[in-house]
């Protein structure tokens, strides 16, 4: 067994979609596997020219890959039934592809409801938070209980250990949200109800040693939806929210933004173990001519896109010498 993982490294939004799909295109992965979140994330799809937004359903589906949710994921069957006939309408055998871990978590319309009348952190109000409380309550409905999902169901074990239609499997985990919202490494209470590490990914039934590059995903710039006080003081933030189309692919929310945060940046290589690091939407700042970047309480200004792409390749050589960095100004491509 083989495993690359892609990883959010700031707060969700950084083009893990984009990366992902990528890869499909390049590697003969047997299974894409989305390992934690639920309905509350959205990814930004470009495929064939055309713009999909998906929620649930890994992107797998895409490329004729089996796509797996796995059991670390939360799920609301009525939203699921509706983005598989979506995307579906639009010619991807999503039907044929899609797989559930029996043991995923339902997000129930009493977690919806509840969701909807929280006011404190800004959620994305998709259940999510009131799914995971009952989970790990003991008190939580599993996939597998659910009739309507009965067609995609399988026992994620045999999966993957008992699969005789592959050789060797070949896995990209795609995760949802970010380092800065985990619900351990975040600035909670800010934060989402799931795992958003590399050790997540794990979490899904596969063991550390089969995990061959992971993919640290940030952008340029920092942008994050939610309650708390986090855009910068600049004129420039909203330049940058309307040329970097910064608004929630879930929700619609203008996201907040501010300057990249080293700090908060190097905490994620490191946890994360990170072996390539792209930073997205590096085209965004060079339009505007404006370098900026936090590290700790220090602000860096820079005089060109070289400068500072020069900073960033060095410090993050220094968390390990090995990483390979991309700076990425396309939609579709890396
Ligand atoms: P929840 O995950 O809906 O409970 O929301 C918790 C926090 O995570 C809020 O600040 C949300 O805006 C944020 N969040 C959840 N999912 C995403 C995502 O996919 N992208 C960006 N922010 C997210
Ligand atoms: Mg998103």
């Amino acid at each position: 067994m083989l495993a690359d993982v892609v990883v959010d490294l700031q707060y969700g939004d950084c083009g893990k979609g984009k990366i992902s799909h990528a890869f499909c295109r390049q590697n003969d992965y047997t299974h894409v596997i989305r390992y934690n979140g639920g309905c509350n994330a959205g990814h930004t799809i470009y495929h064939e020219g055309k713009k999909f937004i998906t929620h649930h359903i890994p992107c797998g589906v895409f490329f004729n890959i089996r796509s797996v949710i796995g059991p670390g994921c939360v799920i609301h069957p009525q939203k699921l039934l509706e983005e598989i006939r979506e995307i579906e309408e639009a010619g991807i055998p999503v039907r044929k592809l899609l797989k559930i871990a029996s043991n995923a978590h339902i997000i129930t319309d009493f977690h919806l409801a509840q969701d909807k009348k929280d006011e404190t952190i800004g959620t994305t109000k998709r259940g999510n938070g009131p799914a995971y409380r009952d989970k790990y309550d003991r008190k939580g409905v599993r996939a597998i209980e659910i009739p309507e999902l009965s067609e995609y169901i399988i026992d994620m074990y045999t999966e993957l250990y008992e699969n005789e239609e592959f050789e060797k499997i070949e896995i990209l985990f795609e995760g949802a949200q970010g380092f800065g919202l985990d619900i351990d490494w975040g600035d909670y209470p800010f934060v989402t109800s799931s795992h958003c590490t590399v050790g997540s990914a794990l979490l899904n039934g596969v063991p550390p040693k089969c995990i061959r590059d992971v993919w640290g995903v940030a952008k340029v710039y920092e942008t994050y939806v939610g309650a708390k006080a986090f855009e910068g003081i600049d004129p420039v933030f909203d330049k940058i929210r309307e040329l970097g189309e910064e608004f929630g692919a879930t929700t619609g929310r203008a996201r907040q933004i501010n300057w990249l945060d080293f700090d908060l940046l190097s905490k994620a290589i490191n946890i994360n173990g990170v072996s390539h690091l792209v930073f997205n939407k590096a085209d965004i700042l060079e339009s505007l001519e404006r370098w900026v970047l936090f590290s700790g309480i220090h602000q860096f200004e820079f005089n060109s896109k070289e400068d500072m792409e020069m900073w960033l390749t060095g410090k993050s050589k220094e968390l390990n010498e090995n990483i390979e960095i991309f700076f990425s100004g396309d939609k579709e491509r890396i």
